[in-house]
């Protein structure tokens, strides 16, 4: 009995999950898999992997398959990795304000202001206007009343000219290059994240292609593919959450087990999904496939940068060979009635 539910673990979950993120893998934390199959399923975790550019882009067909993998060695953003640190910054940013959220836990649940729903809602976070040396003054600031900050500002515009010089210095090559491979579409930004120690961005999707840089200290991603929808229980359309997934998936310590959401009795149906996680040290960069649902802990302070490109909703959308009907599946649908 034993094997074979193991057996069927591994032939129902396990191995397409491996199959579907470039064939990898190890099975974290470091369980045998059949002892695995014996415990609750929110064991399964699989580390993505560490691929060289000139690999990823011999890979056909490249990007636009929208798997996501760490590129490691990639040019990107060699020009500030290990640069930028946070007292750089410091120095070099203007005095001017800039945009960083405050939150009373360590999560940072982003929402949206611009909300043509009827939802009742309490924003999770409040957006605060200040300089990046106020910001860093207060940012470890865990006094009674004080809250958690995390700074999130578009490039480049007010930056400081030290600033604006070291973003030329970026590597635009490797990134049309990407975009092209990926019949990706316009860059629209650049955002510049700094966070603390302990912050987290709670599970969502983007509806962008994102080349997520790391530039300096170490933060662990946590991936679910587009097809967990269902699982993942975003709120509600027209909810100013409405991207975000309405789980509480507690952080992990690095390499640490994955532990069950601290609403999981809602959501039943988050255990049966498989995990792609990844550590990333300064100059990695991870490609998060537009609506891959992510979950980003900061293990160190650290400095990151969006690279996030458009695409086209549902243009991944397969036909059914028999009938010759779209399928469109529920994040296709979400995206085209939120008139992406
Ligand atoms: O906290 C973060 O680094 C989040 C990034 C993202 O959601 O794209
Ligand atoms: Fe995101």
């Amino acid at each position: 009995v034993c094997l074979s539910v193991c057996l069927s673990v591994y032939l129902s979950v396990w191995l397409p999950a491996c199959l579907a993120a470039w064939l990898p893998v190890s099975l974290s934390p470091s369980l045998p898999l059949c002892l695995s199959a014996c415990l609750p399923v929110f064991a399964l975790s699989v580390s993505l992997l560490s691929l060289s550019l000139s690999f990823f882009l011999s890979l056909s067909p490249s990007p636009s398959v929208g798997l996501p993998c760490i590129l490691s060695g990639i040019p990107l953003v060699s020009a500030v990795a290990g640069k930028w640190t946070i007292p750089y910054l410091a120095q070099h940013f203007s005095s001017e304000r800039y945009t960083v959220y405050a939150s009373t836990s360590e999560r940072f649940r982003y929402w949206r202001e611009d909300t043509w729903g009827c939802y009742q809602h309490e924003p999770p976070t409040e957006v605060r206007n200040m300089s990046f040396a106020d910001f860093v003054a207060q940012m470890r600031d865990h006094g009674e009343h004080s809250k958690m900050l995390y700074f999130q500002q578009a490039l480049v515009m007010g930056v400081g000219e030290q600033i604006l010089r070291d973003f030329q210095q970026l590597d635009l090559e490797t990134a049309v290059l990407l975009k092209q491979l990926g019949h990706w579409q316009e860059l629209t930004t650049n955002l510049l994240l700094v966070a603390p120690r302990g912050a987290v961005t709670p599970a969502h999707y983007d509806e962008q292609q994102n080349l997520f840089a790391q530039i300096c200290g170490r933060k662990h991603v946590r991936l679910f593919r587009p097809q967990e929808f269902a699982r993942m229980y975003p709120f509600p359309l027209a909810h100013p959450g409405d991207r975000q997934s309405q789980l509480e998936i507690p952080a992990v310590a690095e390499g640490g087990p994955r532990l069950p959401p601290a609403n999981a009795e809602r959501f039943p149906g988050f255990s049966r999904t498989v995990e792609y996680s990844a550590t990333l040290s300064e100059g990695e960069v991870l490609y998060i496939p537009a609506y891959w649902w992510h979950q980003i802990e900061s293990l160190t302070d650290n400095v990151s940068m969006t690279w996030w490109f458009k695409c086209a909703a549902a243009d991944q959308a397969e036909k059914d060979s028999e009938t010759g009907r779209i399928r469109l599946r529920e994040h296709d649908k979400a995206a085209l009635r939120r008139n992406v």
